[in-house]
C-alpha cells in the first residue's frame, strides 16, 4: 500500500470560506466522495456546529455519541470518533450543536489553537491509514477555523458564482497569513474553486473573470455547475455521486478530484 509520491501521512485540506452559504459543505462531502471513489481513503471532519456535512453523509443526530467536540476538548481518542458513511473508504468525524460552545470554552486554554492539530498527530491515525482529510469548517474565521488552518497542509476556498464573491478574501487571506506566521509555515492555498456556476448567467462569467484575474493559477480550472441534484442530495444523506451519478454536479466533482490528485502527483515528483 506505500506509495513514494505521497507524503507520510494524510494530506489535511480545511475547506474554509467566512461567507456563509458558499458550497463549503458541499464540496467537501463531494470532493471527499469523489476522491474515495478513486480509491483513495478519505475522512471529513465535521468543523461546524450546524452539522452539515454529519447529516449530509448519514450520519443521524442520534449515533453522534462522540463528535469533533470530544476529540478537541475531552481527549476522546480518534478511533472513537471516527464513523464509516454509506460510501467506500469514506468517513467522517461528526459534529452536533454542541460544538458551538467549543469556540468559547478553547480561549481559555492554552493551546487552543493547536488541539486538532494535535488530535490528528495520534499515533492512532497510522491505523486508518487515511489518504486525505477534509475538514468542513463554519463561516467565520473563529477558533475552529483557526485549529483547522493550524491543522491543515493547505486551504480549499470554495467561491460562490455571484456578485461580492471575492470580498471577505482579503479577511481570508490574513487570516491564512497570520497562521502561517503564528503557528503552521507551510500552509498553502490548495485552490479557489468556482461553485454554484450558472453559465447562463453574464454575472456568473464575470465573477469567473474577475477571480482569475485576480487569483490566476489559484483557480481550480474545474467549475461546479449551480445543478439541483447537488441541493437533492444531503437530503437523502449521500453524496450527488452516489444519488445521481450521472449528473453534471457529480461529474463536475469528479473533475475536481481528479484535478486535485493531478496537482499532487506534480507536487510530489
Ligand atoms: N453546485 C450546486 N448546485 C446547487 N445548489 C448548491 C450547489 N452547491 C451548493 N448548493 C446549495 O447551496 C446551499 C449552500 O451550500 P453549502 O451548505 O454547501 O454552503 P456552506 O458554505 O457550507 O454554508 P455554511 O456557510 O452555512 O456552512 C445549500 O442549500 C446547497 O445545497
Ligand atoms: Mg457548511
Amino acid at each position: 500500500m506505500s506509495d513514494p509520491s505521497r507524503p507520510a501521512g494524510p494530506r489535511i485540506i480545511a475547506v474554509a470560506n467566512q461567507k456563509g452559504g458558499v458550497g463549503k459543505t458541499t464540496t467537501t462531502i463531494n470532493l471527499s466522495a469523489a476522491l474515495a471513489e478513486q480509491g483513495k481513503r478519505v475522512l471529513v471532519i465535521d468543523l461546524d456546529p450546524q452539522g452539515n456535512a454529519s447529516t449530509g453523509l448519514g450520519i443521524d443526530p442520534e449515533a453522534r455519541d462522540y463528535t469533533t467536540y470530544e476529540l478537541l476538548l475531552e481527549d476522546v481518542p480518534l478511533d472513537e470518533v471516527v464513523l464509516p458513511t454509506s460510501s467506500e473508504g469514506l468517513f467522517i468525524i461528526p459534529a452536533t450543536v454542541d460544538l458551538s460552545s467549543a469556540d468559547i470554552e478553547l480561549i481559555s486554554n492554552e493551546k487552543r489553537s493547536f488541539l486538532l492539530h494535535d488530535a490528528l498527530r495520534q499515533t492512532a491515525m497510522d491505523a486508518f491509514d487515511f489518504d486525505y482529510i477534509l475538514i468542513d469548517c463554519p463561516p467565520s474565521l473563529n477558533l475552529l477555523t483557526v485549529n483547522a488552518m493550524v491543522a491543515a497542509h493547505s486551504i480549499l476556498v470554495p467561491l460562490q458564482s455571484e456578485f461580492f464573491a471575492l470580498e471577505g478574501l482579503s479577511q481570508l487571506m490574513l487570516t491564512i497569513r497570520e497562521v502561517r506566521e503564528a503557528a503552521n509555515p507551510a500552509l498553502r492555498i490548495e485552490g479557489v474553486v468556482l461553485t454554484m456556476y450558472d453559465s447562463r448567467n453574464r454575472l456568473s462569467q464575470q465573477v469567473e473573470m474577475d477571480a482569475r484575474d485576480n487569483l490566476g493559477d489559484l483557480v481550480f480550472k474545474t467549475i461546479i455547475p449551480r445543478n439541483v441534484r447537488v441541493s437533492e442530495a444531503p437530503s437523502y444523506s449521500i453524496p450527488v455521486l452516489s444519488y445521481d451519478s450521472n449528473s453534471k454536479g457529480a461529474a463536475a466533482y469528479r473533475a475536481l478530484a481528479v484535478e486535485l490528485l493531478e496537482q499532487h502527483a506534480a507536487v510530489a515528483v
